[in-house]
């Protein structure tokens, strides 16, 4: 089966449905979304956006803050487009319909948040659950548009490229390489799809759930890196990944985030003694840098063998508690954990991949009609470390200006007829029964991810967990090769991927800096690596 449209999009969090929106002015878009449309990082997000709105802050103050938190690696032109752009995008949020928390006297101002690393509160927030708040309403907008369809569990596997299409003895006119849509398996039917279009959109989020443990929901197994890696995209600083300081230590919990507005707020670190132990490390204590609070936190669960922290936020007034955070309080209170009375056990968690798909600032990889944004996206705002809540902002900014510049290719070659693409092959297919098999890669890389690839390397647990992925790989050529692909193979195929790409980078840097401390090497070298780690096929 063939779909056709102007554009594709791949995802349908924020960046993918802030696109599609905007996108459908001009031509026809079709999502797809490899579970439902709402199951995204995007829907789970706590703390909100970061932007200036306050008239007593400043650009300045957020750009110095985005830069201090990159740790050197942020390319400042982004960043000061970003922070300047970024108003004019939360405006249109409220404008779409979101309901963003306010103050309550007359003037209901927009209430702002506190989050590590800022200077001033600049947060804008649905209480605790803004993201399922912006999702719930740019879902609702894009199912209103006639021009927008969009195909649920449907899971790209690989773009529909010059080369490819080359390779498979199609006759091609254009010099440079060039993506004309995705082969896409319909997860309910195991059909594979043809979806050519003229302009295709990278927008599938994080990849979290190549570490044991994570913030992040299931659909964050790194697909699109994985997937323009392949095609030839060229990928960069893989080894930032960021690990968000207070994830809930509970054993039937499963990947919930205590969001740092919970410290925004007042909540302190405590050890198990009950000790606050942050101002041994940072002058702004729970408030630091987030590589500094996770790195002091892994310190302290080293030094003491003991499994988690504690947050207290209990000092305030239930009332307060309850108001602000009620998923938190809520979530905690099922777990048999009263928030307004105790402190929360807590622990580091994957949360946020800072490298991925290289783009320019219109979010143009280096593949034409083919765009990444979004979370899949290495733009240069977060450079070594993503500073807290500037990512749903990024993927608004980006979203608007890749939009923009795509309309544009559009109109240039709207006239051209899409290249015709075989049908998928999938060679000798048969059933796979060996799903245990999966299972089992699966299980083993999040592992070695964590234990060896984790907050803290070394250069002998990177050679330990570079040979552990190549085996994996080994493995999984032959799977994918041998049986029909399920969205299990699929995923395994791309965490294997991301996992390769992030042991690479990070044995590649040979200093610390931002997220990625190496105890070999434990200090920041500017005269060497003062730059992005790039690679590619
Ligand atoms: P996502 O929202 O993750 O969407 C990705 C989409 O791609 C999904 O629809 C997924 O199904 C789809 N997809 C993936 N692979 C495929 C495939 N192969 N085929 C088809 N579809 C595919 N950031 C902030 O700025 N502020 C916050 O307060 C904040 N809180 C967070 C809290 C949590 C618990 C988490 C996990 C993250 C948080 N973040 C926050 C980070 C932020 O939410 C994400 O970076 C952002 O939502 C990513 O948006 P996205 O549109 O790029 O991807
Ligand atoms: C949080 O609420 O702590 C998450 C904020 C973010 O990841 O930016």
């Amino acid at each position: 089966m063939e779909v056709q449209s102007d554009y594709l999009v791949i995802g349908s969090g924020i960046a993918g449905l802030s696109f599609a929106l905007e996108s459908a002015r001009s031509g026809t878009v079709a999502i797809v979304t490899k579970r439902d449309p709402q199951e995204t990082s995007t829907n789970y997000a706590q703390g909100g956006i970061a932007s200036v709105l306050d008239p007593e802050d400043q650009p300045e103050l957020h750009i110095k803050d985005t830069l201090e938190s990159g740790d050197g690696l942020c390319k400042e032109d982004v960043v000061k487009m970003v922070v300047r752009e970024g108003p004019a995008r939360v405006q249109e949020l409220i404008g779409l319909g979101v309901n963003f928390t306010r103050q309550s006297g007359p003037e209901k101002k927009l209430d702002l948040g506190m989050e590590g690393g800022h200077s001033r509160r600049r947060i804008v927030h649905a209480k605790d659950h803004t993201g399922q708040e912006v999702e719930k309403v740019l879902l609702e907008r894009a199912r209103e548009q006639p021009n927008i369809t969009i195909y649920d569990n449907h899971m790209a596997i690989d773009l529909i490229t010059k080369s490819k299409l080359i390779k498979r003895g199609i006759v091609i006119s254009e010099t440079r390489e060039t993506c004309w849509g995705a082969y896409v398996l319909d997860v309910k039917t195991n059909q594979v799809k043809t979806f050519l279009a003229r302009v295709t959109v990278l927008a599938t989020g994080g990849a979290g759930k190549v570490y044991l443990y994570t913030s992040n929901p299931d659909i964050a197994s790194g697909d699109g890196v994985a997937i323009g890696y392949r095609a030839g995209v060229k990928v960069a600083n893989m080894e930032f990944v960021q690990f968000h300081p207070t994830c809930l230590y509970h054993p039937m919990a499963k990947s919930f985030l205590i969001s740092e507005a919970v410290r925004g707020e007042g909540g302190i670190l405590l050890d198990s003694k009950g000790n606050r132990f942050m101002e041994k490390y940072h002058p702004l204590k729970e408030l630091a840098f987030r590589d500094i609070v996770a790195r002091s936190i892994d310190l302290e669960l080293k030094k003491s063998g003991d499994e988690c922290v504690y947050l207290d936020i209990s000092h305030k007034p239930a009332a307060f508690i309850k108001e602000r955070f009620p998923h938190i309080y809520h979530t905690c209170l099922k777990y048999q954990i009263d928030i307004t009375k105790e402190p929360i056990p807590v622990v580091p968690a994957a949360h946020y991949m800072c490298g991925g798909l290289l783009t320019d600032k219109n979010g143009l990889t280096n593949i034409d009609n083919l765009y990444a944004i979004g979370e899949v996206a290495c733009t240069g705002l977060h450079g070594a470390n993503r500073l807290a809540s500037n990512s749903l902002l990024e993927a608004l900014v980006f979203a608007k200006r890749a939009a923009k510049s795509a309309s544009e290719d559009l109109a240039a070659n709207r006239n051209i007829p899409l290249s015709k693409a075989p049908l998928w092959d999938s060679g000798s297919a048969t059933d796979s029964e060996e799903s245990v098999v999966v299972t089992h890669n699966w299980d083993e890389i999040r592992r070695f991810m964590w234990n060896y690839v984790g907050i803290v390397r070394t250069n002998k647990r990177l050679a330990r967990a570079r040979s552990r992925v190549q085996i994996i790989q080994e493995e999984i050529k032959e799977y994918y090769w041998n049986f029909i692909v399920t969205s299990d193979l699929l995923e395994l195929r791309n965490l294997a991927q991301v996992a390769e790409l992030i042991i690479t980078c990070a044995s590649l840097r040979k200093e610390s800096r931002g997220l990625h401390y190496n105890l070999d090497y434990p200090h920041q070298d500017n005269e060497h690596w003062k730059r992005d780690t790039v690679i590619w096929i």
